[in-house]
């Protein structure tokens, strides 16, 4: 009898647990050419690495459910042109005591054909003060697989007693024969938010050598997702602060991200920034960026949500989706520049109009998937409307006050930030399903946000708006189908 009920209870939960993890994803929000979770929560990307000529890029995962970011899994894909991107299976699990409730965010370093995976561990103690602990943990890929991952044995390799609870996301580099860690960390009660600066021989004996830059009270209480890397000879410390207080135009999401540029000294391990804090996107849903360098180019990816959102490809399947990843190139003034990667140029397809584009025209995007293209007079006007049922971002440009705002329509789905063209004006959108990202020109400027429209998308120019070229191009799927990658055993 208690064996009858047994077999009975175990046949009703694997349905119940088939049923939860071969979910099907609704298409009508989900990217064509952005990278997004088969399906479940998607947040940071974390490991962004080149192994044997194919980029990894793993990912904060929930695969049990797309409503919630549950307790963090690292979810991985790779890609041979970033855009390309095949989902591979779940590369770590929080399955030891250290990282139980959570295997935070990381990044990787390639050696000798192994991949070095760093990340957070964390450990919840609900009820307790701090109720969470935060260490860094390694793990390293079998030898010649890229799917199959192995914890330390001697996991955690960092403790951080003194830096508790807010102390996560090791970002990893080599210089000369020494490799360095950056971490997140607050300080002062969980007041003030910095990064501190690692050092280690071995990859496995830690050193704290410095603070790298902390909060002066004005740039919130937690720096998440810390990054620092070399770009023309200067050195930009690239973060995600928490508790930023809004000022005008600024700082107008839950969260930012936003970077110094300034100078670094390997001998005394203090940084000495030449700039102020600057935004790094002023769109709606931009966070938790990560870089890696290849062939010279330094490469950037960040998750295209925000915190706390409640989207409505939540209930459809899946959260979260991936930037284009965008090359970063500092300016005279020591402004970071943001281009899509040249690799974009490899997936557009047909051009669908070309030529001069006058007040009303229009176009609808095949599959919701497209590049719009503008060239227009500095002196006017613009407005150009992105359209679909139920959902419309407007973006336009005032000359008088020389801003860029885009709408998404919706409590607070104003952005703006100040523009002007120097020489030509131009504009390049991407647009996604549930995406749309603005560069101008120069990759001075750019705008990442979400929106949620229903059926196609209509692409228009607004009244009182001419340009000198308005272009659209197609832009086809690369990523496997939603449905096609559930087959993947996650
Ligand atoms: C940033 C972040 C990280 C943390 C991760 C948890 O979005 O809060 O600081 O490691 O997400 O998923």
């Amino acid at each position: 009898m208690t064996l009858i009920i047994c077999y009975t209870l175990c046949f009703f939960l694997t349905i119940v647990a088939s049923a939860t993890t071969a979910q099907e994803v609704n298409d009508r929000y989900y990217p064509r050419y952005h990278l997004a979770p088969p399906y479940g929560w998607m947040n940071d990307p974390n490991g962004f690495s080149i192994y044997k000529n194919e980029y990894h890029l793993f990912y904060q995962y929930n695969p049990n459910s797309s409503l919630t970011p549950g307790i963090a899994h690292w979810g991985h894909a790779k890609s041979v042109d970033l855009f390309h991107w095949k989902h591979l299976p779940i590369a770590m699990y929080p399955d030891q005591p250290y990282d139980k409730t959570g295997v935070f965010s990381g990044s990787a370093i390639i050696e000798d054909d192994t991949m070095y995976l760093f990340y957070t561990g964390n450990v919840n103690h609900p009820d307790e003060n701090p109720d969470h602990e935060q260490h860094q943990c390694l793990a390293t890929n079998e030898e010649h697989s890229d799917t199959a991952f192995v914890k330390y044995s001697e996991n955690p390799i960092i403790q951080g007693a003194e830096h508790q609870p807010n102390f996560r996301d090791p970002k990893v580099w080599k210089h000369e024969e020494a490799y360095y860690m950056v971490l997140g960390n607050s300080f002062q009660n969980n007041s003030l938010g910095r990064v501190l600066l690692y050092k280690s021989t071995d990859k496995i004996k830690w050193n704290e050598v410095s603070v790298l830059h902390e909060s002066n009270g004005t740039l919130g209480y937690m720096w998440e997702c810390p990054d620092f890397f070399e770009l023309n000879g200067y050195y930009v410390l690239l973060f995600s602060p928490q508790g930023v207080v809004p000022e005008g135009d600024k700082y107008r999401n839950l969260y930012q991200v936003g970077y110094f540029v300034g100078k670094f000294d390997y001998e005394t391990y203090k940084f000495v920034p030449l700039t102020e804090f600057v935004e790094l996107d002023h769109g709606n849903d931009f966070y938790a960026t990560q870089t890696i360098e290849k062939a010279k180019r330094r490469i950037l990816i960040a998750w295209f949500d925000m915190w706390e959102q409640n989207y409505p490809e939540g209930p459809d399947g899946f959260t979260g989706c991936m930037t284009i990843p965008r090359e970063l190139t500092l300016n005279k003034k020591l402004k970071l520049i943001q281009k899509p990667v040249s690799e974009l140029n490899l997936i557009k397809g047909r051009v669908l109009r070309g030529g001069r584009g006058n007040k009303g025209d229009s176009v609808t995007l095949p599959d919701k998937a497209g590049e719009v293209l503008i060239e227009a007079q500095r002196e006017d006007d613009l407005e150009v409307l992105f359209e679909g049922a139920n959902s419309t971002v407007i973006v336009t440009y005032d000359v008088s006050n020389e801003t860029i705002t885009l709408n998404r329509g919706g409590n607070d789905g104003i952005r703006r930030t100040q523009w002007r063209p120097r020489g030509k004006f131009t504009w390049k959108i991407y647009v996604d399903a549930s995406t749309i990202e603005l560069f101008t020109g120069d990759g001075e400027v750019t705008f990442s946000t979400r929106f949620f429209p229903d059926g196609p998308i209509t692409v228009r120019l607004g009244n009182n708006s001419k340009t000198q070229k308005f272009k659209v191009t197609e832009i086809g799927r690369t990523i496997i189908n939603a449905q096609t990658t559930n087959n993947y055993n996650i």
